[in-house]
């Protein structure tokens, strides 16, 4: 299978685990479940949980393990778009090519339905911890922290990314918030795939640098996107960042810079997976991906 065709086949895996996940019951509350359903399924690229999965192959077969972690972390995830995109943060109309939920629904059900995935993703873990035995739960528990703490980190990010819009930023709070905004959910992704799948120590390290420098290369190219995408491809809109007065990489350093970067990280997160040969040709081909990606 070449990657193209893996990835399309990771994201059908992805998307059938998330509908299994989908609450359909008929309740008062039908609505605030369809505009999850809604957000969920619009066709997210599903790049979080396809990182855990193939790190997790790295070093072991039995993927399915990961699985209820992944689909979490797809969950909150969904939930941090959502929120973005509200008018009190990004106040952004368009996302994979159709209206924001907001939009779709009222910005109240939006901030509900945020809400619940974000709850959604720790309920499916505490099911999951729940079946775990004896000698699998530190290691599990040791995930769940991690998982709790990048949220946080992710949300911190959001914040500070709000606070200084139209305003002068120094380099070191620009790196904060790719850091925190971005940068955490990814590094988590591709930890707890590690984590999972007993990675020793060193191997954790090695992947969580390749995880650091994707991560900054994801918002990079986020950025360029903003710029100089094309809105159709892209499916949410072009010079919203500009528009706003958003501190991105672009604004502080300028677009040819900013691909200069770019591809220097993801050559350096190539770098790091050489050891694995042939065994990590689909993570090279994912951060050949982010770098070359049009939505
Ligand atoms: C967009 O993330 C938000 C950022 C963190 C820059 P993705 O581009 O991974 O979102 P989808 O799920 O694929 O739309
Ligand atoms: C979104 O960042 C990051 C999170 C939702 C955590 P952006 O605001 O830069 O991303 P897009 O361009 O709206 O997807
Ligand atoms: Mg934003
Ligand atoms: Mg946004």
């Amino acid at each position: 299978m070449n990657f193209k065709e893996q990835l399309k086949d990771y994201q059908r895996l992805i998307e059938s685990e998330l509908q299994k996940n989908i609450k359909k019951e008929d309740c008062l509350e039908k609505i605030l479940n369809e505009s999850m359903a809604y957000s969920l399924l619009a066709g997210g690229k599903r790049l979080r949980p396809i990182l855990t999965i193939s790190t997790y192959k790295l070093f072991k077969q039995d993927y399915e393990k990961c699985m209820p972690f992944a689909i979490a972390l797809e969950m909150i995830h969904n939930f941090s778009l959502i929120h973005d995109d509200l008018p009190g943060i990004d106040n952004d109309d368009f996302r994979h090519g159709k209206p924001t939920n907001h939009k779709r629904f009222n910005e109240a059900t939006a901030i509900l339905a945020g809400d619940a995935l974000l709850n959604y993703g720790y309920i499916i873990i505490s099911n999951e911890l729940q079946k775990t035995n004896k000698d699998e739960l530190n290691k599990k528990i040791q995930v769940f922290q991690e998982f709790s703490k990048a949220v946080d980190r992710m949300i911190a990010g959001e914040y500070v990314d709000t606070e200084f819009e139209k305003r002068n930023i120094t380099k070191e709070n620009l790196d904060y918030i790719h850091k925190n905004k971005t940068g955490a959910l990814l590094i988590l992704a591709v930890r707890m795939g590690a984590i999972l799948a007993d990675a020793p120590k060193e191997e954790l390290e090695k992947m969580t640098r390749y995880a650091q420098k994707i991560g900054l290369a994801f918002q990079i190219k986020d950025d360029i996107l903003s710029e100089e995408g094309d809105e159709k491809k892209l499916g949410k809109p072009v010079g919203n960042d500009k528009e706003k007065g958003k501190c991105t990489y672009v604004s502080q350093y300028g677009l040819e810079e900013s691909k200069r970067k770019l591809e220097e990280l993801i050559n350096e997160a190539i770098e790091e997976l050489s050891e694995y040969g042939e065994k990590a040709e689909f993570l090279k081909e994912l951060a050949l991906y982010i770098e070359k990606r049009e939505k």
